[in-house]
């Protein structure tokens, strides 16, 4: 675990360290310095807390536990440690007034920074992409903090830098069915970096069984709200029509793009066109065929010709609007563009271990309340979109980037 960076690798974390510190701050400056105390998700913490955390996480973890430096503020330390994910019907109840003023979280900040880039060499690997992947994986959590927020109170960087891809179709109908053969999933890594819940690797038998090619839309939900279910929390009704929250504005519905649903509702959703969500192990076989491929097309790097990931746009793209990230069985969009909730709760693998240095990351989850869910998301950095990782949330958490694709038999 302890294997120390060897040079050129140390030079491109560094480098990466500092860009995604710049993604990050570039985040909180989409709002104005007072918005930073709003709580856009009544069962997280208020914006403020976020721009305390990234950086008390990296020192309490780089500073405090590996280069053993005495604390320097230890109330912050903690203030800024832990996020939360209560039950439902227990939010927090603090007030702005709880929190420290933003210039005391800033001067806080600056200074852990200062004293970690002075410790790059001395850190081992693990621990550095510890610390980096976490704040990717905060990075895309942001943005379901921010998206809660009115477009008017958020400040739009402009045009995208990847126009949003034209679609062909006009609300494609899900009835493009892929088969995939039984086969052996694998699950997890024996190697390189990952989480804890990542280990050990695992391999398990998967029976033949049939996989929709996109994932679900907002045309084939609408139908089953117009049917009575709920409607995606990312919708609203104005006069009479369908809208779609974005980040920075609405528009009319587009049917084409993937619809984020909780996993409840995409369960309800599944089960009224007579299918159901796929288990993990069907998802991980059908989308990476078992193999030892970085992505479900193969090799080539993610880019916006076959991924909505890695930060190409701020919402979602038509389901069919990158053909070449299908995998060579036809799946479209297995990664970006949307997280797929999976059947399955969020659970250890047989002879799962926790960190010692983290030990709560996965561990205060595994309570049958949380489902994993595989791919990505237009938010999610490359790093994050590798075969083994599994993210998880609430069954009824409504804010996630999440979407769902079919299975059947
Ligand atoms: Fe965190």
């Amino acid at each position: 675990m302890d294997t120390p960076i060897i040079d050129g690798a140390a030079t491109r974390l560094r480098h990466e360290v500092l860009a995604a510190r710049a993604h990050t701050d570039a985040l909180f400056r989409l709002v104005a310095p007072e918005v930073l105390y709003d709580r856009p998700i009544p069962d997280r913490h208020r914006l403020i807390f976020y721009v305390g955390h990234l950086d008390a996480f990296d020192w309490n973890q780089l500073g405090r536990d590996v280069l053993e430096r005495p604390p320097f503020h230890p109330t912050f330390d903690r203030l800024f440690e832990a996020g939360i994910d209560p039950p439902p019907g227990q939010a927090p109840a603090d007030t702005p007034a709880d929190w420290p003023a933003l210039r005391e979280v800033q001067a806080y900040v600056a200074r852990t920074r200062q004293a970690l880039d002075d410790g790059w060499d001395e850190f081992p690997a693990e621990r550095v992409l510890t610390a980096l992947e976490h704040r990717w994986m905060h990075a895309e959590t942001l943005c379901y903090l921010l998206h809660e927020l009115a477009p008017a109170l958020k400040r739009s960087p402009g045009p995208a830098t990847v126009a949003t891809p034209g679609s062909s179709l006009q609300g494609p109908r899900n009835d493009h069915w892929v088969p995939v053969e039984a086969g052996r999933a694998a699950l997890g890594q024996a190697g390189g970096f990952g989480w804890d819940n990542e280990f050990p690797r695992r391999w398990v038998s998967v029976k033949a069984f049939e996989l929709a090619r996109f994932k679900v839309t907002n045309g084939d939900y609408l139908k089953f709200v117009d049917a009575g279910a709920t409607p995606s929390h990312f919708w609203c009704r104005r006069d009479g029509q369908w809208w779609l929250r974005r980040m920075f504005d609405e528009i009319p519905l587009p049917l084409e793009a993937p619809v984020y649903l909780t996993h409840d509702q995409a369960s309800a959703y599944a089960a009224w066109t007579g299918a159901r969500l796929p288990t993990e192990a069907e998802w991980q076989l059908a989308g990476y065929g078992g193999a030892e491929r970085r992505y479900p097309w193969g090799d080539s790097p993610a880019d916006a010709a076959r991924a909505n990931l890695d930060f190409a746009a701020w919402d979602p793209w038509p389901v069919m609007a990158t053909p070449a990230g299908d995998t060579p069985s036809g799946l479209a969009q297995m990664v970006g563009n949307g997280w797929e909730w999976t059947a399955t709760p969020f659970e250890r693998y047989d002879g799962f271990a926790p960190r010692a240095y983290y030990p709560g990351y996965s561990a205060n989850f595994f309570d049958g309340e949380h489902f994993v869910l595989k791919g990505g998301s237009p938010r999610t950095a490359q790093r994050i979109a590798r075969p083994s990782f599994r993210n998880w949330f609430r069954r009824e958490y409504p804010y996630v980037y999440a979407t769902a694709r079919l299975a059947r038999a």
